[in-house]
């Protein structure tokens, strides 16, 4: 018993590090308690790490060069840190035990091919090379770290000591985009079994260049890090590739068009994205009444079937939350989760069945610098997600309504009916895909908070209990735990 609580308490600051870590500016500010939803009762803590006295707490160099991304190696606890020209690995105590340089370097983003291929003629400066992508390949013992200069080239690193086992940079494969916002490119590594090779599947903002990066695609991932066809598309012929890219006609409704990948991960048959994106009006912007009027957002998730190597089987389907009357359709963060005994019995699913733990801010409208404060953590079964497609699905093979996506210019285009049984696993036909759906599926809930908008969300099941971690855009970590019962729900301190 003692042990298991001491253990319990190691967990529980490891994962606050690294919301801490994701969340700057680090503030120390305590903070008042949340504004309490409707017929429950909330106590949340916030942990002050000036307070906390076994609390081990790291920071980069140079205070600018900010942490985009952290990657935890599961089987020894050592974390790695992506940040602005910098990858680090740290022991699990979060003491630094190497690094390893990626910038910053000459470069101008309008230079394609990059100037380490061939020369360029565009001014050349000290660029930083900001951290976009950085995944574990448990397989070959390697990290993925992926940066924004050079058209956004990856380097494989040893997960011991970091060295550079590959740096692919020759081919139009190799650029993933240059686009230097962190939270605009998600990757996720898909394994097939010890007889075929992992794939990756990269999502990425294009930042203006839709003939250059397809936003989204699937990749090959060599065994070999200095394989030449790293990261070459899983399918490409004349006609059908793994891959999609935005249509050039999109921008001329919508010119500075693009989608944000926040998260992305896989389960069972399938590899999930989730986006921002702008909402695409209705047909061209004309006269002068356009340039003024506010680009609205909408949050989606994008699914494709792990096998599917012509990408027929891509899904999109609008996201958002709805609590107290007030629209939560932004997305900022996400994490995949297991239900656990107790949220399962309330979302009618079972313990070991995935959730997807959200958080959104209000409104659809994103301006960076003055968006609203106001954020909602909400939950979704992914069960019910996979439902609502399949019955999309089912309904556009009996011919009944359009394919509905205007940013892939197939919005009007309406389904056509075929004779076949669609099950959960339906992976599409070169009929009727790409496909959208119009209806949100709305997530439930669980927390608001109009003070210290929230930014990024993990989660995990401890006895039987679904426990959320929320950062905050002021640093604070907030550790929230639901028990949803028949007669109400609540919230706990923990830990
Ligand atoms: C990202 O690129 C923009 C435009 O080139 C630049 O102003 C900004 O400083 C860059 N961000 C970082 C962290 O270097
Ligand atoms: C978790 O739930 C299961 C099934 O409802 C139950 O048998 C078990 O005792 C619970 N465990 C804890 C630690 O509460």
């Amino acid at each position: 018993m003692e042990s298991h609580h001491t253990r319990t308490q190691t967990s529980c600051l490891t994962l606050c590090c690294f919301l801490l870590a994701l969340a700057p500016p680090l503030s120390l500010a305590s903070r008042p308690l949340p504004h309490a939803p409707d017929g429950a009762t909330i106590i949340t803590a916030s942990i002050n790490a000036a307070e906390e006295e076994d609390y081990s707490t790291f920071s980069t160099e140079n205070p600018e060069w900010k942490f985009n991304h952290v990657a935890v190696d599961e089987r020894n606890g050592n974390v790695y840190l992506g940040a602005v020209n910098r990858i680090y690995k740290l022991s699990p105590d979060l003491n630094v035990q190497v690094y390893h340089e990626t910038g910053p370097d000459e470069d101008n983003r309008k230079c394609y091919p990059p100037r380490i291929v061939q020369p360029c003629s565009e001014p050349l400066s000290l660029t930083n090379n900001v951290n976009k992508m950085l995944l574990m390949d448990y397989r070959e013992n390697r990290l993925l770290a992926c940066g924004s200069l050079y058209q956004g080239i990856c380097k494989l690193l040893r997960l011991d000591d970091l060295f550079k086992l590959g740096e692919p940079f020759h081919k139009k494969e190799h650029y993933l985009s240059g686009v230097n916002e962190s939270g605009s490119v998600f990757g996720v590594i898909v394994s097939y079994g010890d007889s075929s090779p992992d794939k990756l599947f990269v999502a990425t903002a294009v930042d203006g260049k839709p003939e250059y990066f397809p936003t989204i695609s699937s990749r090959k991932l060599a065994r070999n890090s200095e394989e030449d066809g790293m990261f070459a598309y899983v399918f490409h012929d004349e006609f059908v590739a793994s891959m999609i890219k935005i249509p050039s006609d999109t921008f001329t409704i919508v010119p500075d068009f693009d989608i944000y990948y926040v998260y992305g991960f896989g389960s069972g048959n399938f590899v999930y994205f989730l986006t921002l994106q702008p909402e695409m009006g209705n047909g061209p912007a004309t006269g002068s009444s356009s340039a003024g009027r506010e680009q609205v957002y909408t949050s989606k998730i994008v699914r494709l079937c792990k096998d599917d190597t012509a990408f027929n089987s891509y899904v999109e389907v609008p996201l958002g939350c709805v609590k107290g009357g007030v629209e939560y359709r932004l997305l900022q963060a996400a994490y995949l989760s297991k239900a656990g005994a107790i949220l399962g019995r309330s979302l009618g699913v079972g313990p070991d069945d995935d959730v997807l733990f959200t958080i959104f801010s209000k409104g659809q409208k994103r301006r960076p610098r003055e968006a609203s404060q106001e954020s909602a953590l909400c939950v979704f079964a992914l069960r019910e997600i996979n439902e609502r497609i399949k019955e999309r699905l089912q309904s556009c093979y009996k011919g009944e309504g359009t394919l509905d996506l205007a940013w892939l210019k197939v919005k009007d285009i309406r389904c056509s009916s075929a004779l076949l049984t669609i099950d959960d696993n339906f992976c599409g036909l070169d009929m009727n895909a790409p496909l959208g759906v119009s209806e949100m599926v709305q997530g439930i809930p669980l927390f608001s908070d109009s003070t210290d908008k929230m930014t990024s969300v993990i989660a995990y099941v401890y006895k039987n209990h679904s426990l959320a971690f929320v950062g905050t855009k002021s640093g604070r970590v907030k550790k929230v735990e639901r028990v949803v019962l028949r007669e109400g729900s609540r919230w706990r301190e923990w830990c």
